[in-house]
């Protein structure tokens, strides 16, 4: 151990534990054993194969070099930002205050050192994205969670009230990271009622400190109902324009242009354009990691130029939100033929099985070669990577490990 490294630095776990359990199911994959490994966080074809969007490559392959090699905007490209802004809210015609980031993960960095002092919490539903406790603890902050209701229940308004105003009357600010619709892990999204009783509650608890509900939308593309989202998007875009809460977004590239390791995303607040703030995420931008990529930038700013590009796209979209689809009730049905209840699907790469000793179960599937992530409260199940084929296996499997 290097005296050099703080002692504060020196206990983490040599790998992501997410990575790790993947890196598992793969040497055990090459060794010749037959493996279900629903732990990726990758789209994967029914031949295991990573996807990745065919347009968004043909355009990646006619950027200029002007359009990969120079500096970025230290804030990111303008026209960048007002593309990503108009993919969800196309009636903007510009995206208010923000810049661009190393993918959401960025975004969500960036946001908590700009809203909240190190020692204060984040609110966010759980179970949740296991790195947001990452993202936050790097800043000194943590995660503080609510749950979310259990399929076809309403979201529980007074615990949510209690927990919000609770963290409001300590720290005398809020900021709640919601990755809603299409949330990792659940793949559900919150009702127009869910919706409406937290905006209902930030309503009545903004005279208490300034408050920032900041959307973590990482997965829109990828959902049974595009009108659903699209109304979830309106529902917050309405919020928004109220004044009471700060409203914005963490967008990314990753999933929704199969472009992950280009790392790009962006935290915009498309309905202020508030100076201060703007001087304070450009700080950052520049203190931590300077300019963002530019190559991904380019691509997004020639597709929303490119009508025929973004009907091909969606095109794409569609056809894998249908193969999700069809995973999800494959799993759904073969859960029922295990007597076990089934699993509700809206959006996303992931829904989350019960258990009631996550780890031990997800320990038991591993010796049967299916590797799920375990959660606190349940199993994570990547239907991004889980083919077809092998779900009667898997539901077979998860029923005799419980
Ligand atoms: C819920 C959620 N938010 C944000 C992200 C950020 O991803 P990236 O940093 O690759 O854009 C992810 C990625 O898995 C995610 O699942």
């Amino acid at each position: 151990m290097l005296s050099q490294l703080l002692p504060s630095r020196r206990d983490f776990p040599a790998d992501d534990p997410i990575f790790a359990l993947n890196t598992e199911a793969q040497n055990r994959a090459a060794k010749g054993e037959s493996i279900i490994n629903a732990t990726v966080g990758a789209l994967l074809d029914d031949n295991g194969q990573m996807v990745i969007l065919d347009t968004v490559m043909e355009l990646w392959r006619e950027l200029s070099p002007k359009e990969i090699a120079p500096y970025a905007p230290i804030s990111g490209d303008p026209a960048y930002l007002t593309a990503m802004v108009q993919r969800y809210w196309p009636e903007l015609s510009q995206f208010g205050t923000g810049c661009a980031t190393p993918g959401g993960s960025g975004a969500l960095a960036l946001s908590v050192r700009n809203f909240l002092e190190p020692g204060e919490a984040v609110l966010t539903l759980a179970p949740y994205w296991g790195p947001y406790d990452t993202i936050a603890q790097e800043y000194g902050a943590h995660v503080e969670s609510f749950p979310i209701p259990e399929p076809g229940h309403a979201i529980d308004a007074l615990t949510f009230m209690a927990k919000a105003r609770g963290i409001l009357e300590k720290q005398g600010r809020l900021l709640i990271w919601l990755n809603d619709p299409c949330h990792n892990p659940t793949g559900r999204s919150t009702s127009p009622a869910g919706r409406a009783a937290i905006m209902e509650a930030l309503r009545e608890l903004c005279h208490l400190g300034p408050i920032t509900l900041l959307l973590d939308l990482a997965y829109l593309e990828y959902t049974a109902n595009p009108a659903v989202v699209m109304a979830a998007l309106q529902d917050y875009a309405r919020f928004a324009v109220e004044g009471l809460v700060l409203v914005g977004a963490s967008l990314s590239v990753s999933k929704t242009l199969t472009l992950y390791g280009a790392r790009s995303g962006a935290l915009v607040f498309p309905w202020t354009s508030d100076a201060s703030l703007q001087a304070a995420l450009s700080m950052s931008c520049r203190g931590i990691f300077s300019n963002s990529p530019r190559a991904p930038q380019s691509l997004v700013v020639r597709l929303a130029k490119d009508g025929k590009a973004q009907a091909r796209l969606a095109d794409e979209h569609r056809h894998w939100s249908e193969k999700l689809t069809a995973r999800a009730m494959a799993l759904s049905d073969a859960l029922r033929m295990e007597k076990l209840p089934g699993v509700p699907w809206q959006g996303g790469f992931f829904v989350t099985l019960s258990a009631e000793n996550p780890k031990a179960v997800a320990e038991k599937l591993k010796t049967r070669g299916v590797f799920v992530v375990p959660l606190p409260n349940g199993l994570r199940v990547g239907l991004c990577g889980l083919r077809v084929q092998d779900v009667p296996a898997f539901a077979l499997a998860y029923r005799e490990s419980l």
